[in-house]
């Protein structure tokens, strides 16, 4: 109880961090799940069965408009692990390491490490290898050595149509009774972040923990038992499995992550922009789901250690993924890309005593698996959590989870804040908790919130104006608002690092009110110019126009 209430103070006074004692601040538990859209139940996806994670949902702050900066691992992770874009961080490959290229900032477990945080990354948090200095940033941002698990997925382990076993196939359901002895990389790290909160449910010192899934990442390797969830004939295609007829090429990716894999290779698709064959487009959507549902089980198993371990109560828990991922959207697969579908995430922020609506009905029967269907947490109490629909980014998550836990909150860094170790290019979202846990708490409050950013952006670098093109280094900068996306493909120069907007390549421009899945780019077409000319000056100016006002 007194650590709710001190979480209260927190939130609503915003004193706690004069007076407490490191050992009475919250712990936080950073659940980062890789190449997760909100392909879930609690965002309305009732075919999905992810129970742990909804259930999570239920007693958070959901946010239904939440965004990435760069729709591919590690520009996606440096920037919400600095709290800054990836124009600022310079990454925007999984090979450079921001503390080489563009500063020696302060990182969100870093800033936490400082203040008295026992620090620990398991899993995928950092990009792992040369894009986080082979050691997943390690001393800087951890307290110990990142862990790994033992297992990883580039064994032969995936069963042929000749009954033997590949590597590198993107359809591998596994059967553990014969393969991994047992396990898979991602129960391995739950193992271990279980075992890390039991070591520190005997201790004071309050905890940092990022934990990582991989899943449902390709190879969508996954205890084969989870594809009873998803029979084949419940498996749709996208609503839009095509070539977007007006999409300028350079807006292409031609998904070649996807086409590395051995079972996709031996399917012949030609050229850059030819489709996935239509049977393997429902298989790869059939294991996206099912390796989803795993993930779920495996946070399912956390939140229950949570619990078990009393330290519930205590722990500040997000989730988020660290981008979207297409599923035969625009004939697309993978991220790498500024499409709607690429660059959105489930995100959400639970803060024990604050965010819970009211008890789910579930609230007291044990986390349970997303294989026991018949504890399946009803769609119905999806409607219990608070859901925000305000835009937000992921680049936000530094400076709320630190409001949150009552550490420094960064201040906005000003223009090329390379120099400076600590600052931030995001925005609390503490207003918006505070403004959703008020009103549902005491509607008669002052001072609500009625805005928050008007815009949010992300951007995505590409190599040629379209696939076997001269080479032309190009810059996609895109701008997403209520009512519309806007993108400018420009020239950019890599070795000083600036764009130049008077080198516009294509533009895209989409309505959402008449066309929600962004099929018809309509920034060419006359009786639009006017819109695309104010929307060009909005994302030109950037997102420090679209600061949010301070509340009042
Ligand atoms: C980076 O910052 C850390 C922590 O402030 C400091 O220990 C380290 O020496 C710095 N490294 C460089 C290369 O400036
Ligand atoms: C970063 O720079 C250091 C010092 O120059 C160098 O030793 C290290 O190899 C570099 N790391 C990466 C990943 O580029
Ligand atoms: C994956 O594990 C296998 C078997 O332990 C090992 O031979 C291989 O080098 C590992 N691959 C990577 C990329 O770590
Ligand atoms: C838990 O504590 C034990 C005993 O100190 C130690 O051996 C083990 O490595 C710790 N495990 C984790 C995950 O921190
Ligand atoms: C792909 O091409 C190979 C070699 O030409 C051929 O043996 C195979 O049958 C083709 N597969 C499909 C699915 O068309
Ligand atoms: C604040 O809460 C009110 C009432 O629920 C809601 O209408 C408003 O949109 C919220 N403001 C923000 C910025 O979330
Ligand atoms: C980038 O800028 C450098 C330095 O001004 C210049 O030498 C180089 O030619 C430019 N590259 C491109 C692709 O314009």
């Amino acid at each position: 109880m007194a650590i709710v209430l001190f979480m209260l103070a927190v939130v609503f006074i915003g004193v706690a961090k004069n007076v407490a004692e490191a050992s009475s601040r919250p712990n936080v538990l950073f659940l980062v799940v890789d190449d997760l859209r909100p392909k879930l139940g609690c965002y309305g996806e009732t075919n999905m069965v992810t129970p742990n994670i909804d259930q999570l949902a239920a007693k958070s702050v959901k946010f239904e408009h939440a965004y990435v900066q760069q729709a591919v691992c590690s520009p996606s992770r440096t920037s919400f692990l600095t709290g800054r874009r990836p124009d600022t961080t310079r990454i925007f490959d999984l090979v450079h390491y921001f503390r080489n290229v563009s500063g020696n900032f302060t990182t969100l477990p870093e800033h936490f490490k400082n203040n008295g945080y026992v620090t620990q990354s398991v899993g995928k948090i950092f990009h792992p290898g040369s894009a986080s200095g082979y050691t997943d940033d390690y001393p800087y941002s951890w307290t110990y050595p990142a862990y790994h698990a033992t297992q990883n997925y580039s064994s032969k382990h995936c069963k042929g149509v000749d009954g033997k076993l590949y590597k590198d196939w993107a359809v591998c359901p596994v059967d553990l009774k014969t393969l991994h002895g047992g396990s898979l990389p991602d129960t391995e790290n739950t193992d271990f972040t279980i075992e890390f909160l039991k070591n520190r449910s005997m201790d004071h010192k309050p905890f940092f923990i990022g934990m990582g899934y991989h899943k449902p990442h390709l190879p969508f390797e996954y205890p084969m038992e989870y594809l009873d969830l998803y029979p084949m004939s419940k498996i749709h295609l996208a609503p839009n499995p095509y070539y977007p007829p007006w999409l300028p090429e350079v807006a292409w990716s031609s998904y070649g992550e996807l086409k590395n894999y051995e079972d996709i290779r031996a399917l012949n698709i030609s050229g850059p922009f030819s489709l996935v064959p239509l049977h393997y487009q429902y298989k790869l959507r059939q294991s996206y789901s099912a390796a989803a549902s795993y993930t779920d089980a495996q946070v399912g198993r956390v939140l229950q250690a949570l619990d078990q371990y009393g330290l519930a109560d205590n722990t500040i828990i997000t989730f988020h993924g660290d981008h979207g991922w297409q599923l035969g959207d625009h004939g697309e697969w993978c991220k790498h890309t500024n499409f709607d579908i690429a660059t959105r995430i489930p995100m959400f922020v639970h803060v024990p005593g604050v965010t819970t609506k009211k008890a789910p009905p579930g609230e007291n029967f044990p986390f349970h698996d997303a294989l026991d269907k018949t504890l399946k947490f009803q769609p119905e109490n999806l409607e219990l959590g608070l859901v925000s629909d305000a835009l937000v980014e992921a680049v936000d998550l530094y400076a709320t989870v630190s409001e949150l836990a009552g550490v420094d909150v960064p201040s906005t860094c000003p223009d090329n804040p390379f120099n400076i170790a600590f600052c931030t290019e995001g925005a609390s979202l503490v207003p918006i908790i505070k403004n959703l846990t008020m009103t549902s708490a005491n509607s008669d409050i002052t001072g609500r919130l009625t805005s928050w950013k008007p815009a949010v952006f992300s951007q995505y670098p590409r190599e040629r104006i379209a696939p076997g093109a001269p080479e032309t280094p190009i810059m996609g900068y895109t701008m997403r608002t209520y009512e519309h996306r806007y993108t400018e493909w420009i020239a950019y120069n890599h070795t000083t690092f600036t764009a130049d907007w008077s080198k516009v390549y294509a533009r895209e421009l989409y309505t959402y009110s008449s066309d929600p899945d962004e099929d018809v780019n309509v920034a060419e077409v006359p009786a639009f110019q006017d819109l695309t000319k104010s929307l060009s000056k909005q994302l030109r100016a950037g997102w420090r126009d679209a600061l949010p006002v301070p509340a009042l």
